[in-house]
């Protein structure tokens, strides 16, 4: 029997987690985040205009980490084999400005992932979100010119390539770039800057670069709902189809798979899975947890149902039958990584999303760090 979760399936796939940069800092660092996050949210608070008909939330009250190391540190080592940055690689954690990159929370990724005999992987060079704001201004009061924002990209591929090309597995080049509404290209209306300013092939130039950048590294088209929406799917294997017909080195879709207790089904899992198999391209799951809510929950927020037996052991059979899939996706030559969003229900960002402060327990690890029936049930699988 395998005593670390990773060594129960490195002959099909490696297992990795998403590391928040808050178990990584100092006692000291991490007080000066939680006075930053205290003084934010009661800024929030005072600005907060709630839209018409927006359910009531209560809003969560940022509470002091603990001294010390969190399990999550020692759990991330122990039980994964690959790590991601949960936001620490992000443009927005990193580039300040023309020529200012800031490497720190990215430096320690990778110091903690050598520590631990794992592998790396880099989420994200494009993307809508967590993008930093002066990369699409002019500097005048004005957008940012094509040229001006092709060439500043440019210049963060390069320069994170030449930094972190020999340590990184695989990269997502570009997050969540199809839409929602229409299942093409998310475009400026939909809060696309990059789209905006330097049209639809953005995409294209981003992998480009990115080769270049990463010669070694597999290449990732990352987006949430895929297994979960039948035209979403469709509508990305349009574009890598597209792309891989014009000569766009992208060879791996990321399925983010934020999925929850019941949806979607196994089924739907394994079709999307293959349906990018069949053009030839790798997939891996890049962000997965499975939440407590249904997304119809969003408006009647329960209490966190983490300590209800019933849903433990659910929860445990759910993740236990994707795994299955998994593994049989992985023997067929398709599925490569594996990685969990998270490491412990107290880190996850679901907590705070879709509902700020509802709380939620999607992991394999509980609050304290203990075992939860999914682990066990993983572990034995
Ligand atoms: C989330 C992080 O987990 C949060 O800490 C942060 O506040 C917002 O971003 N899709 C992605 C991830 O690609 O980068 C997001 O991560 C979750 C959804």
């Amino acid at each position: 029997m395998s005593k670390y979760l990773y060594e129960n399936f490195k002959d099909d796939f490696r297992l990795g987690a998403a590391i928040s940069g808050i178990i990584l800092m100092s006692d000291e660092e991490r007080q000066g985040l939680f006075e930053f996050m205290k003084k934010r949210m009661e800024e929030f608070k005072k600005n907060f205009k709630p839209q018409p008909g927006m359910p009531e939330f209560k809003f969560p009250e940022p509470q002091p980490y603990p001294k010390g190391d969190m399990p999550d540190k020692r759990l991330a080592a122990q039980h994964f084999n690959l790590v991601v940055a949960e936001n620490e690689c992000k443009m927005g954690s990193i580039y300040h400005g023309p020529d200012q990159f800031d490497f720190k929370g990215a430096d320690r990724l990778l110091k903690f992932a050598r520590e631990n005999g794992q592998a790396m992987r880099w989420h994200t060079l494009v993307w809508h979100n967590q993008s930093p704001k002066w990369i699409f201004e002019d500097g005048k009061g004005g957008k940012a010119s094509k040229e001006q924002l092709e060439e500043r990209l440019k210049n963060y591929i390069m320069t994170v390539g030449e930094r972190y090309k020999d340590d990184i597995c695989s990269v997502d080049v570009v997050n969540e770039c199809i839409s929602d509404k229409n299942f093409i290209l998310r475009d400026g209306a939909d809060r696309s800057q990059w789209f905006d300013i330097m049209g639809p092939d953005y995409v294209d130039k981003a992998f480009f670069w990115a080769k270049e950048a990463f010669p070694n590294s597999s290449l990732v088209i990352n987006d949430y709902n895929l297994e979960m929406i039948e035209g979403k799917r469709q509508g990305m294997y349009n574009l890598v189809k597209g792309m891989k017909e014009r000569g766009v080195p992208v060879d791996t879709v990321g399925l983010q798979m934020h999925i929850n207790i019941e949806n979607p089904p196994i089924s739907e899992i394994e079709k999307t899975i293959e349906l990018y198999g069949s053009l030839g391209l790798k997939v891996i799951v890049t962000e997965m947890e499975v939440s407590a809510y249904l997304d119809k929950d969003f408006e009647h927020p329960d209490p966190r149902r983490e300590y209800d037996q019933a849903f433990l052991d659910q929860q445990a059979e759910r993740y236990a039958k994707i795994f299955e899939c998994f593994r049989k996706e992985a023997r067929a030559g398709i599925l490569k990584d594996v990685v969990l969003w998270g490491v412990t229900d107290r880190m996850t960002w679901k907590n705070n999303f879709p509902a700020p402060g509802r709380g939620d327990c999607p992991l394999l690890f509980d609050t304290e760090g203990k075992e939860k029936p999914a682990f066990y049930k993983l572990l034995n699988l």
